[in-house]
């Protein structure tokens, strides 16, 4: 489970949605130290069919006559797991090894590149039984950027404007929706507060194209309640597959821009933060009002309560729903096991406390009551933070 929670949502909000055409790293040659560290790594760690001599002669031949290199499928496989691994804000590690990856270095063509996207929202989800998968797509090469995918996740709901100034939706992507809209996506008539937003995705540098994901590989669960019957008729729900598509892999002196990957949901990105954030579904006072409660002093607890409601309810209804979901005690144990592992391994296992601690009852869990080694941002394999 690559889970990424925080205090501050998975990525930093897309806040001024430029339309991007900056070339990205496209232009330059590869680091030949980066790529000799990296083979180092990968014959240090597992046991390759290649002598590491005869594989660093290759790299450099190729990279001497071409600028770059290519990666064999087993050294592709250990980047995207490793950058996994590296993934400091990621409580889910344990699971780093296990990741599914897809290899899709052939494609790029934003056609294609949206295609392998559905394909792996439907791979990723089989049915409920969600699998932590990757797909990685063409890299950068000299003068050749790879395909881009500008979407923060692959599903994400618009948040469209009222002519009131509100948000109806999720209001983190009302800036991203007017951009869509801009490039002339229809919206559904009307619009509704679950609008799955369309792929955003360009080649390289060129125009970013829009493609439709067929409702039919978004799997979604409808939000109910353990024991108010009442709940059903807010009509919520929540899709199954978070699937983060704008943070380029980098490792081996190599950078893949478009490499979407997935793990599964922990109960508390959808009930404690996506449907309560004041500047997302902001649902607490809602149910604060649905459950009578007295909502005139903070010191009356009621959003802590509604709070926990809500939770109730995700984690019930995904479990009713036989969709993958983890919750923050169990996946806190995990995490500790894992940090142990790594240790045992000779590893160091750095992890940024802010993500790791869940957003409701930190001191509930184990993870809270220590501190990690420092994150190093320099850290290779990685995955990065997105281009602007
Ligand atoms: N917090 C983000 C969201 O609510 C997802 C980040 C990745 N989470 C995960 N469990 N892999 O959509």
């Amino acid at each position: 489970m690559t889970t990424l929670v925080s205090r501050d949502t998975a990525v930093p909000a897309p806040r001024a949605c430029p339309v991007t055409h900056a070339p990205s790293a496209g232009a330059t040659v590869a680091d030949l130290a980066a790529a000799v560290e990296f083979v180092e790594q990968f014959h240090l760690e597992t046991v390759p069919a290649q002598t590491l001599r005869g594989r660093l002669d290759e790299v450099r031949r190729e990279i001497d006559s071409t600028g770059s290199y290519t990666h064999t499928p087993a050294e592709l496989a250990f980047g995207a797991r490793v950058a996994w691994r590296n993934a400091a804000r990621c409580i889910g590690r344990l699971y780093w090894n296990s990741l599914h990856v897809r290899d899709r270095r052939t494609v790029r063509a934003p056609a294609d590149v949206a295609a392998e996207c559905v394909g792996h929202l439907r791979d990723a989800t089989r049915g409920g039984r969600i699998r932590s998968t990757i797909t990685i797509f063409a890299p950068d090469r000299p003068g050749v950027p790879g395909p881009r995918i500008h979407n923060e996740q692959l599903i994400r709901y618009a948040g469209h404007r009222t002519p009131s100034g509100e948000v109806r939706g999720d209001g983190r992507y009302a800036e991203f929706t007017d951009r869509v809209v801009a490039m002339g996506w229809k919206r559904p008539e009307p619009a509704g507060r679950f609008d799955v937003l369309p792929l955003m995705v360009s080649e390289g540098d060129g125009e970013p194209e829009l493609h439709e994901i067929p409702p039919d590989a978004v799997l979604e669960v409808p939000l109910v309640h353990p024991e108010y019957t009442w709940f059903a008729d807010l009509r919520l729900r929540w899709h199954a597959v978070p699937a983060i598509s704008n943070m380029p892999l980098e490792f081996g002196g190599i950078t893949y821009p478009a490499a979407p990957f997935n793990g599964w949901y922990l109960g508390t990105e959808i009930g404690a933060r996506n449907l309560a954030d004041a500047d997302r579904y902001d649902l607490l006072p809602v149910l604060a009002e649905r459950l009578g409660m007295d909502t005139t002093s903070p010191r009356t607890l009621w959003r802590d309560r509604a709070m926990l409601e809500m939770m109730r309810a995700v984690q019930h209804s995904f479990d009713v729903a036989g969709v993958t979901m983890a919750d923050h005690h169990t996946e806190s144990e995990r995490f500790l096991t894992h940090v142990e592992r790594e240790e045992r391994a000779g590893r160091r296992c750095p992890a940024d406390w802010s993500w790791i601690v869940p957003p409701v009852s930190g001191g509930l869990t184990p993870v809270y009551h220590r501190y990690y080694d420092a994150p190093d941002p320099d850290a290779r394999p990685a995955y990065l933070p997105p281009a602007p």
